[in-house]
Order: structure tokens, then C-alpha cells, then sequence
């Protein structure tokens, strides 16, 4: 399943994020990709371990927290701080898987790479091409999304990014390793918290039966959560 989340960053926060983006030092892309990456990558990166990546990074970090359509997709355990990227005309990257174990920069701490995301931090009229292409379990699905809005997928998921033939693209990019690592399971429970939100909305908290459907749902977290 892919989630699309909207207004992750409001247009304050984008305006913001451009002004440093926009004037940040861009180093080619393929510093940092693997060996069969190498040969697909064309892009530009920030330096993660420097201004303003760290920064702008954090606050992506503090926003998700707060955010209950992530928390309850994703069930984060832990996130990779997010990397930029930016794709100016001609640059693409072609398909592929990303890896399934990332080192966290100046750490010894490694995750597993179960959710990818992607932040959109710049309009669809800004650019051509860019589209981020997905195959999912459902089929083949293509997202372009407005500043502020994120796509969330299985890393397990062959991908591209078009190549941008106008303008440029930049976005934030990251991987969650995910308290609830089977993907359907976590979709269970994302399905089954989505309803339970909804019965809440219309019969109320206290309503017997979504007391009771809230419990199942901690009760299937209990049996499948693994946190480190
Ligand atoms: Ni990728």
C-alpha cells in the first residue's frame, strides 16, 4: 500500500525550507549511491552531516511525530534523518530497490529500511517530469505531489524517479524501520485504526463497541510490535 499524507509542512514552513534550500550547496548524487545504484542515479544531494540539512531535517522529524496519519501508517521504531535531493533538467533515477539496511551517519546504529518516504518540497508547476513511479502489490502507481506532502511506500518496492525535462525538483527523502515489520500486519492495523477513528468521530469514545475495537487494536500492537 502507498500512503499519501498531505500538508506534512504548511506553506510557511515550505516558504522557509526554500529559502535555505535554494541556497544550499549541492553535491552530485552519486557520492552516495551503491554499486548498482551508480549506474541509474543522476541527481544532486546536501551533505547530511552539515547546515542546513540537519536543521531542516530535525524539523521534519519533530513534524512526523506529531503527526497521527504517520505515527499510525509507519509505527516508527526508527527514522533515518531525512537527505534532500534535487533533479535538474536531465537528471533522473531509474529503477530500482532502495537498500535494506542504512548506517545511520556518525553512528554505529544500522535500520532496516521497511517504509520509504518521500517529501515533496517544491509545486508540481515548478517542474516537468519528476513524477515518482511505484510498483506496488496493487500495481504500478505514480505520484507528483504539492509542496508539503509526503508518499509513504514499502522499501520493498521497485521505483523511479522520472527524468525532469523543466525546472527542478527537490524533495526530502527517508526510511523508517517500523515497530511492526510484516507489512500486512502493519496494514491490518493502519486499516483498523483508520475505522476505529472514524466509529470514534461519529458514536463517540466511550461507545461499548469502540472501546472495544480500540482494545483489539492494542492487543494485535501487543502480539506484533517489536520495538528495539
Ligand atoms: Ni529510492
Amino acid at each position: 500500500m502507498l500512503n499519501i499524507i498531505r500538508n506534512v509542512l504548511g506553506a510557511e514552513e515550505i516558504r522557509q525550507f526554500r529559502k535555505h534550500l535554494d541556497n544550499a550547496h549541492w553535491q552530485d548524487g552519486i557520492n552516495s549511491a551503491g554499486s548498482i545504484a551508480k549506474n541509474v542515479k543522476k541527481n544532486q544531494q546536501l551533505d547530511d552531516t552539515t547546515e542546513p540539512a540537519l536543521s531542516l531535517g530535525n524539523h521534519i522529524l519533530k513534524v512526523l511525530s506529531a503527526n497521527p496519519t504517520f505515527v499510525s501508517a509507519a509505527l516508527p521504531d526508527k527514522i533515518y534523518p531525512p537527505k534532500f535531493n534535487r533533479y535538474k533538467e536531465n537528471e533522473t533515477y531509474g529503477p530500482h530497490i532502495d537498500g535494506s539496511l542504512m548506517q545511520i551517519p556518525g553512528t554505529t546504529q544500522v535500520i532496516r529500511t521497511d517504509l520509504s518516504a518521500t517529501l515533496f518540497l517544491t509545486e508540481p508547476d515548478e517542474y516537468e517530469g519528476g513524477e515518482l513511479t511505484i510498483e506496488t502489490q496493487y500495481g504500478t502507481q505514480t505520484v507528483k505531489l504539492s509542496a508539503g506532502d509526503m508518499v509513504l511506500y514499502p522499501s520493498t518496492s521497485l521505483h523511479h524517479v522520472s527524468p525532469v525535462t523543466k525546472g527542478a525538483r527537490i524533495a526530502s527523502f527517508f526510511w523508517i524501520q517500523s515497530m511492526v515489520k510484516d507489512i500486512q500486519q502493519r496494514e491490518t492495523l493502519y486499516n483498523l485504526d483508520q475505522s476505529v477513528q472514524k466509529l470514534t468521530l461519529q458514536l463517540g469514545s466511550s461507545h461499548q463497541e469502540v472501546v472495544n475495537l480500540s482494545g483489539i487494536y492494542h492487543n494485535l500492537i501487543r502480539q506484533w510490535a517489536t520495538p528495539s
